[in-house]
């Protein structure tokens, strides 16, 4: 059996964070496991390096577009093994191989009559890199950007998705499978009720040059989904590599809710325009939070995998991004949910576990495998859990339910617990007439342990690897042959246990961490004058020029003026300016605001962002620009 599995190609306008290494410990977690079953597995991650954001990006970081696309990419590429993430394939959107192949896709449908030119009008979120439909909107705003769509008006080539709309429904209604979990298969049904527009699929040069030029109009690039979805076929070869033709009918994709639209919709219509079979399943996750806060860049929450790693052990990172997320819904991040995982269920159940066994074997049965005797119920009783939980296991593993999966392993990891304990082997082990029952509780702890290791390795690989080697195993095989009960040979010798977790301490790890801040040169330098900062934090104010449009005075306020202040789009910003400007002076002016700080209420009204002004003794004047300027233009 084949397996290929993908994640999203992520955007190298921002650098890895927990919700890429999750998508991509999920993806890495399933390809070993599918590897431990004796398939032959592609894994491919990559990085989408085209479209105006990019280009944004990079204007900002003061490089070229491909600099600036080498830079990220490889910050990327270098993160997942850290993780210990190990895609069989990286790819690039920049690849030329990938260039070539979406031009010859592109020609491919515009031959077939899939493709036509024409002229549009729509809302264009910059945000999102498309036109949006008046009822994507909320409150006239795009609901992930919270910005107004700008209207525009050009010339571009657009793709028939609406003619394969029912066969689109067809296919999602006989195949429950292609899209997992359910609500989300739902949804796209759903939306699937309404007509389909055809899909806005170039941008012209004039805008955007950051792209792959249409094969048979150089006026044109290609819009950022078009270029991105066949990442998924120039990986594997297409259109006649020998592994293409081996894997893209198992192909899996695993993604979270965000882009669901363009893979459950867009990318099975193109397939079908191109005359390819669909993927084979679509898995939807939900978001990481940070507590129950979303993360993001403007609010300055964005947890970094790396960092977490070095925190907490790269094992104990896989195991609670697997564990706490019921996959398909929301989770919340914080790093006491880490160390209470870390603690409780590696330290406590399974270290504990580990490490008692062993040591009793060594103590009291002189390092080896014991010949087991007769089993009592008690043992058969763990036995036939172990081999329950392989079967839970594998049902839970194939389904990509990861929480329970390791559920099912924790349960035979405290049922194990509980067996020391009644089964008392310090108690047997002080009279030689036990030994034959002694052996057969050895035997049979060790055998549990043996089969937790074979499967807990796609999960924590590292952990399973000292598990293997304390226990002298040949880890080689499938899962099917290696989750036999009873393959552990009498006479071979275990090592002394390393400690598998170590029990961590909160409030330790902050200290450490604030000791190596502090100790690091470049803290050393910027400690010498408190009042600097680094350029990475200067980054994150998103300062703008603003148009105020409106004025008024705050009731009850002398202080105070309410104004509406156009960046590109209108908001209320209050000013501590009244004392120094009636309304009427400031309407028209330009000022300079930061447009990213959190909301707050003044005297009753919801402050979005701050007014920069200068302070000289009594006088207080507003920030502008020399020029007029565009509303909204960056400043930097
Ligand atoms: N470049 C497109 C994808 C093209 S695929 C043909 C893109 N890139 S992205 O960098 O924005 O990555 C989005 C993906 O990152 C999500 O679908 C998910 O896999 C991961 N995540 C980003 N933020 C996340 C969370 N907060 N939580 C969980 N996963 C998240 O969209």
């Amino acid at each position: 059996m084949n397996t290929y599995i993908t994640t999203p190609i992520f955007y190298v306008n921002a650098q890895p964070h927990l919700g890429h290494a999750y998508t991509t410990i999920v993806a890495d977690a399933y390809s070993r496991y599918k590897r431990l079953c004796g398939n032959d597995v592609r894994f491919q991650t990559g990085t989408d390096e085209h479209g105006e954001k990019i280009v944004q990006a990079a204007q900002d970081a003061g490089v070229s577009p491909k600099e600036y696309v080498d830079k990220i990419s490889t910050l990327f590429r270098e993160a997942w093994p850290v993780l210990t993430i190990k895609p069989d394939n990286f790819i690039r959107t920049t690849d030329s191989s990938h260039v070539r192949t979406v031009q010859d896709i592109l020609q491919k449908v515009y031959d077939r009559g899939d493709i036509y030119f024409d002229e549009y009008t729509g809302l264009y979120c910059k945000g999102c890199e498309r036109f949006l439909t008046e009822k994507e909107l909320v409150d006239d705003k795009c609901p992930d950007h919270l910005t107004v769509p700008e209207e525009i008006c050009e010339q571009n080539y657009f793709f028939r998705m609406g003619n394969y709309q029912q066969w689109l429904i067809d296919h999602i209604q006989n195949n429950p499978e292609f899209i997992t979990p359910e609500r989300y298969r739902n949804e796209v049904l759903s939306f699937l009720k309404e007509p389909l527009e055809d899909l806005c699929i170039s941008r012209p040069t004039s805008r955007l040059t950051w792209g792959i030029p249409f094969p048979f109009d150089d006026r044109f690039v290609t819009y950022v989904w078009f270029d991105a979805l066949i990442n998924y076929l120039t990986g594997i070869g297409y259109p006649d590599g020998a592994e293409f033709e081996k894997y893209w009918q198992v192909a899996e994709h695993v993604i979270a809710k965000d882009i669901l639209k363009p893979h459950a919709i867009y990318w099975p219509t193109m397939l079908k325009a191109m005359g390819l079979e669909p993927y084979a399943k679509l898995h939807v996750h939900g978001y990481w939070k940070i507590g129950e806060t979303k993360m993001s860049k403007s609010l300055g929450n964005v947890v970094r995998p790396v960092e977490m790693a070095a925190s907490f052990g790269v094992d104990a990172v896989r195991y609670f991004l697997l564990r706490d997320m019921s996959f398909g819904l929301d989770s919340g991040y914080t790093p006491e949910a880490v160390v209470a995982r870390q603690n409780a269920d590696l330290a406590n159940d399974l270290g504990n576990l580990f490490s008692r066994s062993l040591t009793m074997v060594k103590k009291f049965a002189g390092g080896k495998v014991p010949e087991p005797g007769d089993p009592q119920g008690i043992d058969s009783q763990l036995a036939d859990a172990a081999r329950e939980m392989v079967a839970a296991y594998q049902r839970e593993m194939d389904d990509f339910s990861f929480h329970k999966a390791i559920q099912a392993i924790w349960d035979l990891v405290g049922r194990a617990n509980k067996y020391i304990v009644v089964t008392a082997p310090w108690e047997l082990a002080k009279d030689p007439k036990n030994s034959d029952r002694l052996n057969t509780v050895f035997y049979h702890l060790l055998e549990s342990l043996r089969l937790i290791a074979v499967v807990v390795q796609p999960i924590m690989p590292d952990t399973a690897e000292k598990m293997f080697d304390a226990l002298g195993l040949d880890r080689e095989g499938t899962l099917e042959e290696l989750a036999q009960w009873g393959k552990l040979q009498p006479g071979m010798e275990v090592k002394r246990p390393a400690s598998l977790f170590p029990r961590l301490d909160l409030e330790e790890l902050k200290k450490q961490s604030e000791k190596a801040v502090a100790s690091s040169p470049e803290k050393t330098e910027e400690s010498e004058d408190s009042e600097l900062i680094s350029f990475d934090d200067f980054k994150k104010l998103d300062l703008r020029v603003g148009e105020i449009v409106a004025a008024e005075k705050v009731k009850k306020s002398d202080r105070l003026l309410k104004l509406t202040v156009k960046a590109p789009e209108e908001r209320t910003i209050v000013a501590g300016v009244a004392e120094h400007y009636q309304p009427e002076d400031v309407v028209g002016k330009q000022v300079i605001i930061v447009a990213n700080l959190k909301p707050v209420k003044l005297m009753g009204v919801l402050s979005h962002g701050l007014v920069l002004a200068a302070r000289d003794g009594d006088r207080l004047m507003l920030s502008g620009v020399s020029e007029i300027v565009a509303p909204g233009s960056r400043v930097s």
